[in-house]
């Protein structure tokens, strides 16, 4: 042997760590972390608009749908072993108020949606917002007195709003809106009215951020929300002592799962989260996230292998699941091989 000891403890290294890296079984075989399609939840856009689907600019590869497209794709993603979607509303401009009173419509477009998809395929999970953006024609989740978006007028509002989802079949509850006090109160709602059985996942942990954009975009909700932002009721970035308030209020007031979003920026959140509270944790990879990435990949910047990469980052930083657009991509991916 030509190598020299490089301490004075013993022969050149012993411990290879390479050893395990040398072949695809064996890192295989030592892998920590395995992402599969029952880590996904897709995020779909619907509309009641003419075509069967329409880009959003900002998103490439995303699309809103019509409700029987999105009933074809729910069934793509089924296929695939992706146990949820979650529906957002693209709600035309006519129909957004001050108040957002649409989304208390029990006919409205979210609530026939779910109940298209529920008949359609009733074994997938559906997850629902409970927030007003969608519906209120200043972009804002909630209502606004005397330029203050009103906390407990809104959890009420948002009770109500729950509740008819709840009643077209929606599954997961996810309140997304960041009011005081609203997961404790959703909660009460729905075992009032006997929906016991369904689930909310709180947007415990969502920062106030420019990561968002293209769902706004997707939404019709940028141009409404203007230069306005949401830092007075979600987090700002720069604190993380705060998630973990958040995190143990919305546990406390009985949600049964939580989610820290963005996703990328803030894996050191969802580190401390879950190794604090040892509950199901999600993590969303939001729009500009996923613009980000597409937008490398198109033009050959980024190889699509960080897809994956980045999915599994989640996992390993402690996610169960994580909500992303490139779900159905991803799961094509993993069924690939
Ligand atoms: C609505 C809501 C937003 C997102 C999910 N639900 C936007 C916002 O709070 O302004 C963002 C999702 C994404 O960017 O992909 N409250």
């Amino acid at each position: 042997m030509t190598a020299k000891p490089f301490t004075s403890l013993g022969a050149y290294p012993r411990i290879r760590l390479r050893r395990n890296r040398r072949d695809e079984w064996s890192r295989r075989l030592v892998a920590e972390t395995v992402l599969t399609a029952a880590d996904l939840i897709w995020p779909i856009f619907v509309t009641d608009g003419a075509a069967g689907r329409e880009d959003i600019a900002s998103m490439p590869g995303a699309s809103r749908l019509t409700i029987p497209a999105l009933i074809d794709e729910t069934g793509r993603a089924a296929a695939l072993g992706i146990p949820a979607i979650a529906i957002f509303p693209v709600v035309p401009p006519a129909l957004k108020s001050a108040e957002g009173d649409e989304a208390l419509n029990p006919e409205n477009l979210v609530c026939r949606a779910v109940a298209a998809v529920k008949r359609a395929h009733p074994g997938i999970g559906i997850l629902c917002d409970a927030a007003l953006d969608p519906f209120t024609a200043h972009g804002h989740d909630g209502v606004i007195r005397d330029g203050y978006v009103a906390n407990d007028e809104t959890v009420e509002i948002l009770c109500r709003q729950s509740l008819i989802q709840a009643q077209a079949g929606c599954d997961i509850i996810a309140p997304s809106d960041m009011m005081d006090g609203r997961v404790g109160l959703i909660r009460d709602t729905l075992d009032a009215a006997g929906f016991g059985h369904v689930r909310i996942m709180s947007y415990a942990v969502k920062y106030a951020s420019g990561f968002y954009d293209p769902f706004r975009d997707a939404l019709g909700s940028k141009s409404s929300l203007g230069r306005s932002d949401k830092r007075s009721y979600q987090m700002d970035y720069a604190n993380s002592e705060e998630a973990l308030r958040e995190v143990a209020l919305d546990l406390a007031e009985g949600a049964d799962m939580v989610m820290v979003k963005p996703g990328m920026p803030y894996l050191d959140i969802l580190r401390r989260v879950k190794d604090r509270f040892a509950v199901p944790t999600f993590a969303y990879q939001v729009s500009g996230e996923y613009a980000m990435l597409k937008g490398a990949i198109a033009r050959g910047w980024l190889d699509d292998r960080v897809i994956i990469e980045s999915l599994t980052g989640f996992k390993r930083a402690g996610a169960d699941g994580v909500l992303t657009y490139f779900a159905i991509e991803a799961a094509e991916r993993l069924k690939a091989g």
